[in-house]
Formats: structure tokens, C-alpha cells, sequence
């Protein structure tokens, strides 16, 4: 069966910990990763930190092997710097039609006043690889790269076997709702679909051995760049807070993020779209007094109030999720299950 991991706000909302979470604890024979290098995911066990933006996230289960879908796009540089500081390399296979984001498209994304301002992007050159292929143009991929050849596999038919021999799939998502192409507040958007559906079609996948769609939320909301954010928070001591001890800057483009309230709708629209089985929220500890708490009902009334209005809302929408995993500190051991 497939778990898909999937952002209900605007990215950052901690996937990479609950993907790795999930790694760690379940037995996925594969964990797959789509889109581009512009979302950097964070893992953290045993005071080890790694920041990711090409491995999945499931790396720290050594028993799963990691795989890049066509929907990927990566840089050779970068993938291979990770797969050396992960030690991945005996399990690591890449679509052969992965994109690998040239010099050049970086440098015309970082030229171009139409990203960099006007949209914020993060400037790794997705955008401008998407672009491109988009137009058919000579775009090189996967199989293009020397460097890379011993890892290409057809992974569409590696995946499909799996399923039909009754093994599991973590599949995990890039970014979140808000900053889909389709769903998410346009212009100030990311250059793909970011929900659940394409992620499938961008490893291959059909939809119908989905098992959980897992919607990762923080009790408030960032955004890297412009648009959007529906009660913005400008205290400035309120917000070196979320910079400081929610390590609220972007792991890509290292920028302070900008912080609103926690948006209903946005969230809304998240369980929705993605046809949501499953809550995560992660920041919880951004409640003060429930730092690494064991034990849902030792929250803070805060937290607590929290909760209950997301499970207001989540009765309300369409598949009616529950609430499945909590954060409670940045490491992945932080972590309850509910
Ligand atoms: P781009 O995808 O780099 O063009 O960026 C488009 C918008 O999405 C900008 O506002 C970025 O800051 C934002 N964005 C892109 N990737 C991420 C991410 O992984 N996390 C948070 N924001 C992102
Ligand atoms: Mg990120």
C-alpha cells in the first residue's frame, strides 16, 4: 500500500519529520520523493541534524530503499553531496526522466526579476527547468549524466511490482497547499501541483493503493516569500521567538520566514484536496509548556484549544480525518502517536 505525505499550509510545515517518523517505524520497502530542490526537509535523530533537498526524507531507515520519480528534479552536485553525507549510495535509484536542474536554468531563475521579486522564488532554478520542459526543449535528464548511471531504473514498473507483491510505499510530498500551481494562491505559487493526486502521477503511481493520506500542519502558518498570510504576525519580539526557537528560516533560502495565525480555510481546503485520512502537526511546542510532553491530555490548555478547533474543522471536511501524530520537539523521537 502507499502513504502519501502532503503540506496543508505553505510549506515548512515539518513533512520531513513526519515522513521520517513514519520511515523509521513502518516497513516501507521504498520512500519516494518528487519535486524540486527549492523545499529543503529537515531530519533530526539523536542531536544529529541533517537538511535535506534531493534524499527522502526516510533515509534513516536503512532497510528503505529511496527513489526519485520522474516528477523529481534535482542537481547532480547536490544530489551526490547528499548521498555522500547520508551514505545512500547502495540504495538510491532515480527515474531516468528525473530532471537535473542545469547551471543555467539556476542562473536564469537568479536573473530574472519575474521570480526572484515578484514571486519570491527560492532561486535553485525549478521554475525555469519546469518551464523548459514544458516547451520540449533539450532539458537534460537522469539519464543524461554519467555520474548517475548506476542508479537509473524504471521506476514506475519497480514501484507497481512492489505493490502487487503487498509491499509499502511511502510517498513524500514537496511544499503545501498554498503554494500549489492549481489549488494554491496564484500567483505566489510554486511551479507544480503540490497535493496528494500528483504526487502519485509524478512517481508513477495509480491512486488506488493509497492507504493513508497523511496532512502535515504547524499550530500557525510561514511563508518564505510574498503573498498571502492571513493574520500576519508583526511583533517583532513575537517573531524572533518562531526564528529562534522554531528554527522559522528557510532551510533553502535562508530567509527569516514571515508568520501568520493558524488560516482555517487554507486548512480546510488541504484535507479536502488531498482526500486527508490522517493529521500530523508538528510546532506544537511553539505553545509554551509542552516541550517533548509524553501524553496528549498533559498539554497546555492552549494546545489543547487547538486541537479541539482542528477537530472541529476536520468534522466538518470531507474525508473527516483524525488527528494521528503530534510534534513535540524537533527531534524524530519527539513524536507521539495518537
Ligand atoms: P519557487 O518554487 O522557488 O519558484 O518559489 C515560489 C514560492 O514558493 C516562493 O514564495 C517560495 O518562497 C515558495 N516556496 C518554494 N518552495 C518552498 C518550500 O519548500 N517551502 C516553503 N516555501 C517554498
Ligand atoms: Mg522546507
Amino acid at each position: 500500500m502507499i502513504d502519501v505525505v502532503c503540506g496543508g499550509q505553505a510549506g515548512d510545515e515539518g513533512k520531513g519529520k513526519i515522513a521520517a517518523y513514519l520511515s523509521y517505524t513502518g516497513n516501507y520497502d521504498y520512500c519516494v520523493r518528487v519535486g524540486g530542490p527549492n523545499a529543503g526537509h529537515t531530519v533530526e535523530l539523536d542531536g544529529k541534524s541533517y537538511t535535506l533537498k534531493n534524499i527522502p526524507s526516510g533515509f534513516l531507515n536503512s532497510k528503505t530503499k529511496l527513489v526519485l520519480g520522474a516528477g523529481a528534479y534535482t542537481k547532480t552536485e547536490w544530489l551526490l553531496d547528499e548521498v555522500k553525507k547520508t551514505g545512500t549510495q547502495d540504495r538510491l535509484i532515480i527515474d531516468p526522466y528525473a530532471v537535473l536542474i542545469t547551471d543555467e536554468q539556476t542562473a536564469a531563475e537568479r536573473g530574472a526579476a519575474h521570480f526572484m521579486n515578484k514571486i519570491g522564488s527560492v532561486g535553485t532554478g525549478l521554475g525555469q527547468a519546469v518551464k523548459e520542459r514544458i516547451e520540449r526543449r533539450d532539458i537534460k535528464f537522469a539519464k543524461d549524466e554519467p555520474l548517475l548511471k548506476d542508479y537509473i531504473q524504471e521506476v514506475p514498473e519497480l514501484l507497481n511490482k512492489c505493490l502487487d507483491k503487498g509491499g509499502n510505499i511511502l510517498l513524500e510530498g514537496t511544499q503545501g497547499i498554498k503554494l500549489s500551481l492549481l489549488h494554491g494562491e496564484y500567483p505566489f505559487v510554486t511551479s507544480r501541483d503540490t497535493t496528494a493526486s500528483t504526487f502519485l502521477g509524478e512517481a508513477g503511481l495509480g491512486p488506488k493503493s493509497v492507504r493513508d493520506v497523511y496532512v502535515v500542519f504547524k499550530p500557525y502558518v510561514t511563508r518564505v516569500g510574498p503573498g498571502p498570510l492571513e493574520k500576519e504576525l508583526t511583533d517583532e519580539k513575537e517573531l524572533k521567538v518562531y526564528h529562534t526557537k522554531g528554527h522559522e528560516i528557510g532551510t533553502v533560502s535562508k530567509r527569516l520566514r514571515r508568520v501568520g495565525e493558524f488560516e482555517n480555510r487554507a486548512a480546510a481546503r488541504a484535507l479536502m484536496i488531498n482526500g486527508c485520512t490522517k493529521i500530523a502537526i508538528t510546532h506544537i511546542d511553539m505553545f509554551p509548556g509542552n516541550d517533548r510532553v509524553k501524553n496528549v491530555k498533559d498539554f497546555t490548555p492552549q494546545a489543547q484549544e487547538f486541537l479541539a478547533q482542528l477537530r472541529a474543522l476536520s468534522a466538518q471536511v470531507y474525508p473527516h480525518p483524525k488527528i494521528a501524530i503530534i510534534s513535540t520537539g524537533p527531534d524524530m523521537k519527539d513524536t507521539l502517536l495518537l
